[in-house]
């Protein structure tokens, strides 16, 4: 276990600081321990395409099996997301640690998926879909059905609260979008993960594994743009269209160690030294 939380310490310090109005919120440590072994079980020997993956569960699934921590996990894994500072940041690590079986990819899922060699599982942990009855939620598990091809799992990540109306009403959502799509609840692990997340500290989220109906009829049309299905409104939550196709990097910054910009040092003698 002190290896496991070592090894994911690691990734986690490596992972870009979030961006609340993109719906960024990261996974809290032990539980990106606990995801990960889940995670890896799941998708042991098989092509995992990640649709969005700002916690860097991707990352910590390489890793583990790396530093031995782990004797199983997937074969191959690709990472697509919006945001260059977390593609980069897997890349980065990736090379660094030699995980050639890691890659990332600039992506974002309002875009058609571009053409990619088929995956067997994807996961996702999207934006949850608060404001829109999981309307976001749905466009990445499309983008995630098209990875595997229609024939292959999926994991979703998503809210999961007793008390709360709009988790119960998302996660009906999902499920009836994944079986228009050929896909069926495989097992639910009901209130595994909590985040940094300040206003709703005790809000936590499932795994929600689908598997396709053996013989799903490949759907043939072309990975095209969002359906009214999936609409946009309230996108990253009240209000928030996605009008924004990339965040880019804007220089590359050593994750782990604390930017200039956020600390003087005063010397005994009480001038101030630039950092
Ligand atoms: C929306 S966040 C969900 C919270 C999750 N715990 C996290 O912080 O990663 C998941 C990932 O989706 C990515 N993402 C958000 N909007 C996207 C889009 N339109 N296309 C592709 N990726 C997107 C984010 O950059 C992030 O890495």
């Amino acid at each position: 276990m002190r290896a496991a939380v070592n090894a994911v310490s690691d990734v986690v310090a490596n992972r870009t600081r979030p961006l609340r109005e993109f719906d960024q919120i990261h996974m809290k440590t032990g539980d990106m321990v606990m995801q990960s072994e889940a995670i890896a079980s799941w998708s042991k020997e098989k092509r995992l395409a990640f649709i969005g993956d700002g916690d860097a569960v991707s990352v910590a699934l390489a890793y583990l099996k790396e530093r031995k921590v782990l004797d199983f996990g997937p074969t191959k894994i690709m990472v697509f997301d919006f945001d260059e500072r977390t593609v980069n940041a897997v890349k980065r690590f990736a090379d660094k640690e030699r995980l050639d079986y890691l890659d990332a990819t600039l992506y974002n899922v309002l875009d058609p998926l571009p053409d990619v060699q088929k995956y067997d599982c994807f996961y996702t942990n999207p934006p949850w879909g608060a404001s829109n009855g999981g309307a976001s939620v749905n466009a990445f598990v499309q983008r995630g059905i098209e990875a595997v091809r229609y024939d292959g799992e999926g994991c979703v990540v998503i809210a999961d609260d007793d008390e709360l109306d709009w988790p119960k009403q998302v996660l009906a959502n999902v499920q009836s979008y994944a079986s228009s799509r050929g896909f069926y609840v495989s097992r639910m692990a009901r209130k595994l993960h909590g985040y940094h997340l300040d206003d709703a500290p005790d809000l936590k989220s499932c795994n929600l594994f689908f598997s396709s109906v053996p013989g799903n009829i490949v759907n043939a049309e072309e990975s095209a743009p969002l359906t009214n299905q999936q609409s946009l409104r309230n996108f990253y939550g009240g209000s928030k269209e996605p009008r924004v196709r990339y965040v880019r990097e804007m220089k590359r910054p050593d994750y782990g160690k604390a930017p200039q910009e956020e600390y003087r040092l005063e010397l005994f003698d009480h001038r101030s030294e630039e950092a």
